[in-house]
């Protein structure tokens, strides 16, 4: 799909890796809608889009809260416009080992990254699927793939995200509804600092590996190209990709680095 002239929902706008990419389609004269808590922040990627040619418009809402999610829905909604793009990159990571994480910290993950991603989605989707169809694209992560020290609400959230989101493809194939699978590796925003604690809140680190990974604008390059391509998964990162396939063809030697690597 060509981002010119299309009407694209982006979540996580205000920060990171959806930040970088309606930055990117902004080049493309679209119509951005922007989403994330944060509207200062998604007041100044709006201003920069605007810079760049196309029209946009801020929806904060917050994933964690569904009455928050479909009001959100109910204002585009209620536009009328066909929805062409509902790229959902808003998210939230882990720092803290099983043993020590209550419930509740797994449960705000999964809300945000999982239940808030498909509220959005299913109250889109029949819009979507009455006006000729559109592409939705979710954001998971390597660890998506496998589990990883540190994260696993935030590994398992993400692994729902296939799931979830591979069934939402099968089922729309006659209704012209195309799913990427966004999956990157590790990429230098704040993810690591906003990531949740064991006590719920923010990390407030930016992690060595983090760090050390891909910037984001290189990262929304990459991601933008492939969903011009409609690629049903689009990985996306460095060296450390590699991972992927090495869970999938040397299993053993998967367990034995997960249970060596440093997990920040
Ligand atoms: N960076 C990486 O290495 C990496 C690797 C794999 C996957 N990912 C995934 O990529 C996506 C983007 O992350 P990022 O790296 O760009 O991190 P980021 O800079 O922390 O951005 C996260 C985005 O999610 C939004 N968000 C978080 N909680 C939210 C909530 N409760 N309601 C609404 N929006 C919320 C944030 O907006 P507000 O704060 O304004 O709400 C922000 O725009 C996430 O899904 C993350 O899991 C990142």
């Amino acid at each position: 799909m060509k981002f010119t002239g299309k009407n694209i929902w982006i979540t996580g706008a205000s920060s990171g890796i959806g930040e970088a990419v309606a930055l990117e389609i902004s080049k493309h004269k679209a119509f951005l809608i922007l989403s994330g808590r944060n509207e200062k922040a998604l007041k100044e990627v709006a201003e920069r889009c605007q810079k760049n040619g196309s029209s946009t418009q801020i929806i904060p809402f917050d994933l964690s809260n569904e009455n928050s999610v479909l009001e959100a829905a109910d204002k585009v909604l209620s536009q009328k416009i066909k929805i062409d793009g509902l790229y959902q990159f808003g998210g939230i990571s882990q720092r803290s080992f099983v043993s020590e994480t209550p419930l509740e910290v797994d449960r705000k993950i999964f809300e945000v990254n999982f239940f808030g991603t498909i509220a959005l989605t299913k109250s889109i989707l029949p819009w979507m699927i009455e006006n000729d169809g559109g592409q939705i694209a979710v954001t998971s992560s390597i660890v998506g793939k496998f589990g990883f020290p540190y994260r696993s609400a935030y590994s398992a959230s993400k692994h729902a995200l296939h799931g979830y989101f591979e069934s939402l493809r099968a089922e729309n194939l006659q209704n012209n509804v195309r799913v990427s699978v966004i999956i990157p590796g590790r990429i230098k925003t704040n993810v690591s600092l906003n990531a949740l604690n064991k006590n719920g809140n923010p990390h407030g680190q930016m992690d060595e590996g983090q760090d050390k990974g891909k910037s984001a604008d290189w990262t929304a390059r990459k991601i933008c190209r492939k969903l011009e391509k409609e690629r049903k998964e689009i990985l996306v990162g460095g060296f450390d990709l590699i991972m992927v396939y090495i869970r999938r063809f040397f299993p053993f030697l998967y367990y034995y680095m997960a249970s060596r690597v440093k997990p920040l």
